[in-house]
């Protein structure tokens, strides 16, 4: 059987063996603090919401893989792409199992939730799209489905997408990360429809990453005014003008505004390391 740590060629990849064992880390935080009382009152309650953190940051994470790999020029990222996708369908079936505990595995009552509440059915919905991936990232499948494989898997945007809104939705005012995932979203989405139409051998000129990186900065200030001025009433200009200050620490809009603009960074320092590996994994 192939292990998960090797590659094609069937030899110990380190990267893998990270990146796999990594994965597992989240998991057995929770493990540990959850019989040491470190989770709080309502650890269950706390267990449903790192685990589910975790799924959607992996999600994000396997998305992240195809731009870092042509900017880093880092083709043998690709390796571990499905291994983090099929984590974040393992994180994610984990939540949905923990929320079913923390209704006694009443199961009536999980599947009435489910069907009542929207924020329930849409997590709902990005879960079975999870699992339609899951179930198809073997090589087998890979080969069987051909193009198709392709066509399936690009679901996971919408399924990125359906994660975020759940996300958004259970969060209430609490919604520094949330925003900054709905940032971080945009920015993935937006690299693909430029890459598409601007991409050279490959790679998406640097320039216009970072035109990408500032856009989606604004964008996220934007919708963050727009959600306090539709929540909350607030006015938008002071909504806007608190991400100059630090008096509420680092607003989402400048998180994102970095990350893209670290990404250019990293683009522009990369040709200083060397010239990139040859070879091209195609998957893994
Ligand atoms: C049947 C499917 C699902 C159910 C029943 C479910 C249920 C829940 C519940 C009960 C909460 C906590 C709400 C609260 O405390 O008010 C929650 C939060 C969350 N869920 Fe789900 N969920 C599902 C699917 C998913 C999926 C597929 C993802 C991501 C891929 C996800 C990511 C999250 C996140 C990120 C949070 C918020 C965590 C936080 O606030 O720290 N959920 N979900």
């Amino acid at each position: 059987m192939k292990q998960p740590w090797n590659d094609y060629g069937g030899r110990l990849s380190p990267l893998k063996l990270a990146v796999f064992i990594a994965l597992f880390a989240p998991a057995l935080w929770v493990m540990v603090a959850f019989p040491l009382g470190w989770l709080g009152a309502r650890p269950t309650n706390e267990a449903i919401h790192q685990i589910g953190l975790w799924a959607l940051r992996l999600i994000f994470i396997a998305l992240a893989i195809t731009p870092l790999r042509a900017v880093l020029q880092w083709q043998r990222l690709i390796l571990v792409r499905r291994m983090v996708g099929v984590a974040a369908f393992s994180y994610a079936i984990t939540h949905l199992l923990l929320y079913a505990a923390s209704e006694a595995f009443d199961l009536v009552k999980v599947a009435s939730e489910i069907v009542l509440r929207i924020y329930l059915t849409i997590g709902f919905a990005a879960l079975l799209g999870l699992s339609a991936l899951a179930a198809t990232s073997t090589d087998g499948m890979v080969r069987r489905l051909g193009r198709r494989w392709q066509m399936l898997h690009r679901l996971v945007y919408l399924i990125a997408l359906l994660a975020v809104i759940h996300y958004w939705m259970q969060s209430k005012l609490e919604i520094w990360e949330p925003t900054i995932m709905a940032g971080i979203y945009v920015w993935l989405m937006g690299y693909r429809l430029l890459a598409r139409r601007l991409a050279v051998r490959g790679r998406l000129p640097l320039a216009w990453i970072g035109a990408l990186g500032l856009v989606v900065g604004v964008l996220t200030a934007a919708g963050e005014a727009l959600y306090f001025r539709l929540a909350y009433g607030a006015d938008p200009g002071r909504v806007i003008e608190a991400n100059w200050s630090l008096i509420l620490g680092l607003r989402p809009a400048v998180v994102v505004l970095g990350l893209g603009l670290l990404v250019t960074l990293a683009g522009l320092l990369r040709p200083l390391i060397g010239a990139p590996a040859k070879g091209r994994p195609r998957f893994a």
